[in-house]
């Protein structure tokens, strides 16, 4: 089959398009060209932005994709843009969206009322009342919201959508640095690191790269996704102590983890949400329907992601040296360094 990856160069989206092309498909890339890849032999690369995707229309309809995997998908003039172009040639829309479209996500940020979601939660809760999560607070997503993503994407019967829910990514690669506030403090030796214990038993989903590039694949693939949202994220979703642990383990760190409440904590490792909304969804329908599961182990995930931070290391930021004498400093008052 003809798969079109809208991105597909960074993070998650080379996995998605060396799957795709192992599995013998025919694939092409349409980027800006900001993002250095280096894209398997065979798949097609065309340059451009896709907020002006009418200027490169005719050449993206003319190689005839079947499926188009959206890994861009920001904001709802995006997703207009996408079925006005496609519709009618296509088949089918993969939409990358996130668990960050529900209400739990709102509960756990307090920009939503009300008590905790119960976890985990499925594709059928809820999702935000107020829109546009990160206006005003992320630059350059002002108008960014999935919900209204998946809305317009799942809005077409004469393409069928399929929106994968994804969680916290983590892997090689990732601009987010998931795994940086701990590697860097157990690479620079130290005996111990505190984790306020609100968040520590908090659990949130996560997912390796390589892992929820399969569960893209799988979702692309199979044309029984049609008109289904699917949350992607590994089970169970660990408590943070437990996540805090395993990347330890991975790390090889000997030091300890001391919690302490939230009061004596140097602000800057305070949890700055909600810790009794978990976002810990479920990714039974997922396996059950498409049957997703994980090619990487758990483990090894993390193994290659503490790899990856070790040898892309960035040097603390002045708040980070700040904070590190402020970690030390309650440590040293609780005996415990
Ligand atoms: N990372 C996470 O933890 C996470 C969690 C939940 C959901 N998601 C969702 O997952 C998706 C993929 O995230 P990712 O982190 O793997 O991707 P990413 O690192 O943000 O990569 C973005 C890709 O899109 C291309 N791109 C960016 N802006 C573009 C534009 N205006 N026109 C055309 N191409 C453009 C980039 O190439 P060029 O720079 O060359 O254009 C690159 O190939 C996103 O929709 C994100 O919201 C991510």
């Amino acid at each position: 089959m003809r798969f079109l990856v809208i991105g597909g160069t960074a993070f998650m989206g080379p996995h998605v398009v060396k799957r795709l092309v192992g599995l013998g498909h025919e694939v092409a890339v349409f980027h800006r060209g900001k993002t250095r890849a280096v894209p398997p032999a065979g798949v097609i690369e065309f340059l451009g932005d896709r907020h002006l995707i009418d200027q490169h229309a005719g050449a993206l309809l003319a190689w005839k994709p079947e499926v188009i995997v959206d890994m861009v998908l920001i904001t709802e003039a995006d997703a207009k843009d996408l079925m006005r172009v496609f519709e009618g040639t296509a088949k089918r829309v993969v939409a990358v969206s996130s668990i960050d479209a529900t209400k739990a996500y709102g509960v756990l940020h307090g920009t939503e009322s009300g008590a905790p979601i119960g976890v985990p939660f499925d594709e059928d809760t809820p999702v935000r009342e107020h829109l546009y999560p990160y206006r005003g607070k992320v630059p350059g997503l002002d108008d960014y919201d999935k919900i209204l993503v998946e809305r317009e994407a799942l809005a077409h019967p004469g393409m069928p959508a399929t929106v994968l829910r994804l969680p916290m990514v983590y892997g090689p690669g990732d601009r987010q640095r998931r795994l940086r506030h701990l590697v860097r403090r157990m690479d620079a030796g130290r005996p111990a690191i505190l984790l306020e214990a609100a968040l520590a038993a908090w659990r949130g989903s996560r997912g390796y790269v390589e892992n929820v590039a399969d569960a893209i694949v799988a979702a692309a693939l199979d044309p029984r996704a049609a008109g289904r949202v699917y949350n992607v994220a590994e089970e169970p979703a660990l408590e943070e102590r437990a996540w805090a642990a395993a990347v330890g383990a991975a790390a090889g760190w000997k030091g300890k983890f001391v919690e302490a409440p939230g009061d004596k904590l140097p602000k800057a490792l305070q949890a700055d949400f909600n810790t009794a909304q978990h976002l810990h969804a479920s990714s039974a329908r997922i396996r059950k329907e498409l049957g997703y599961k994980e090619a990487v182990a758990f483990d090894e995930g993390v193994r290659r992601t503490v790899a990856s931070e070790r040898a892309n290391p960035l040097p603390p930021k002045p708040e980070e040296t700040d904070g590190d004498a402020a970690e030390e400093k309650v440590l040293r008052e609780m005996g415990k360094w």
